[in-house]
């Protein structure tokens, strides 16, 4: 089939880059033209595992081309996805405003029957919206349906996720809607989840809140562990052994981050207000989020006494592994914290250094180093925040004598306690007795 991808970005492309993988023709659409003229040169703007192969690989079969115009797009695909960002606003909620101008340029290039679908992570009722948009805006009698098709990829892992998703939830209104998703998403061999739009919408919101649930319920854990010289990982380990909890997202650490948990669980939240319904477990949530990162911080101070003018090494800036993306990463905020109380901060991650620089502009006391050694310099202590397979497979026998004080406060509970109390450094994880 033939599909228009509008928004190249971390779900857009992937989405578009396996979907060509599986036989489909993909024309990829950008507002950002300097996005599109990298892609058009085969490079992929985002560290992505996988990704830069399947883009080469389908720029060469000819089944994966972009563009910087909607319309073009809207001539090209049957079905249009819409792939564009939905961020927060102040108040929590979802800003609509980018699906909404996207809606408007399919509109006014619908050249026959086209089956639009939001992909972004949008609150319920967004498609009714987006339905009512383009028949304001298109000709009159416009031949189209509406879809909600929430994408459930995870950074990182995304292209592995997208091939082999666990399901595939399709939103419609009509059976011929149906039909042309179905026939779009077979050759995935995946579970395909037909239901009404809304029920699609609100699954999207569903299971993102509940796997940062899953998170602040670790976190929670693991302060009461803290208590009572226990270890969370034992008790999650416990736990999730059990099939009906499961281990995944069962990890305390730091907190959640990144570009949707945070915001779709703040968006949840704030479409249940509107919607006439207080889901305050949801604020919990988002508080024993918060509270995760203060202790850990908290803990960096009992640590130091005074945090001024220590030296502090940061392991990892991006919000996850395998990506270098820090949008709300909580080791960013973890860094920009100590470094406004006086600390100097060694910071190093294996991707992210680029895109943290930027976000840090401004920021005095952060120092960043080449490589992962580098920041045990002189370090007072150093901190896991990011849990990047490498930083445990560092030399940390070694890297000791590097250090002013070896202590190792890790923030993602990745490495082996009893190893490193061996080779005499001071270590803390979190909720680890
Ligand atoms: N990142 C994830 O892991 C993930 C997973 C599932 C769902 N989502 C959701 O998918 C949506 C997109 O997220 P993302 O991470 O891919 O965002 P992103 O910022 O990586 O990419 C968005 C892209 O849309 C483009 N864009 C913006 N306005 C446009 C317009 N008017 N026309 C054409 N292109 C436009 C941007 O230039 C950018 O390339 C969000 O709603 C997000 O919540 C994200």
């Amino acid at each position: 089939m033939r599909v228009c991808i509008v928004g190249c970005g971390h779900v857009g492309l992937v989405t578009g880059a396996c979907l060509a993988e599986r036989g489909h023709a993909v024309l990829g659409v950008d507002a950002d033209a300097s996005r599109v003229a990298l892609l058009r040169r085969g490079k992929v703007p985002f560290h992505e595992p996988g990704l830069d192969r399947l883009v080469a690989r389908h720029r060469r079969s000819g089944r994966l081309r972009f563009s910087g115009s909607i319309a073009e797009g809207v001539r090209f695909g049957e079905v249009v996805f819409i792939c564009v960002p939905t961020p927060p606003r102040p108040d929590g909620s979802a800003d609509l405003s980018f699906v909404e101008h996207v809606s408007r340029s399919i509109a006014r290039a619908l050249p026959g029957y086209r089956l639009v679908c939001e992909k972004s992570t949008v609150p319920v009722n967004t498609c009714d919206q987006v339905r009512a948009t383009i028949a304001k805006y298109a000709r009159k009698g416009a031949d189209f349906d509406v879809a909600s098709t929430p994408e459930f990829l995870r950074e990182g892992r995304a292209v592995e996720d997208a091939m082999k998703p666990d399901r595939v939830v399709v939103g419609v209104e009509t059976p011929r809607a149906e039909k042309i998703l179905r026939e779009l998403f077979r050759p995935f061999g995946a579970p395909i989840v037909a239901t009404d739009i809304r029920s699609a919408e609100l699954i999207k919101h569903a299971s993102n809140s509940f796997l940062a649930l899953k998170i602040s319920y670790a976190n929670a854990l693991a302060a009461v562990c803290e208590r009572v010289g226990a270890d969370v990982m034992n008790v999650t380990r416990g736990m999730g052994l059990d099939a009906r909890i499961g281990p995944q997202f069962l990890s305390a650490g730091i907190g959640y981050g990144g570009s949707c948990f945070p915001k779709d669980v703040r968006a949840f939240e704030a479409i249940s207000r509107q919607l006439g319904y207080d889901f305050a477990l949801l604020r919990e949530v988002e508080r024993l989020n918060r509270e995760a990162r203060e202790r850990f911080v908290q803990r960096v101070e009992q640590q130091l006494w005074i945090v001024k003018d220590k030296t502090v090494g940061a392991l990892g800036l991006s919000f996850k592994p395998d990506t270098d993306d820090v949008r709300e990463s909580v080791a960013l905020a973890v860094v920009r914290d100590l470094a406004g109380r006086g600390a100097r901060v060694r910071a190093f991650d294996p991707q992210a250094m680029e895109a943290a620089r930027r976000e840090l502009r401004g920021v005095r006391g952060v120092r960043f180093c080449r490589r992962a050694a580098d920041v045990f310099a002189r370090a007072d202590c150093v901190l896991i925040l990011t849990e990047w397979p490498a930083f445990a497979k560092l030399d940390y026998a070694r890297l000791k004598s590097r250090m002013a004080h070896p202590t190792i406060l890790d923030g993602r509970n990745l490495l082996d306690p009893e190893a490193l109390r061996r080779l005499g450094y001071t270590y803390r994880g979190v909720g680890r007795g």
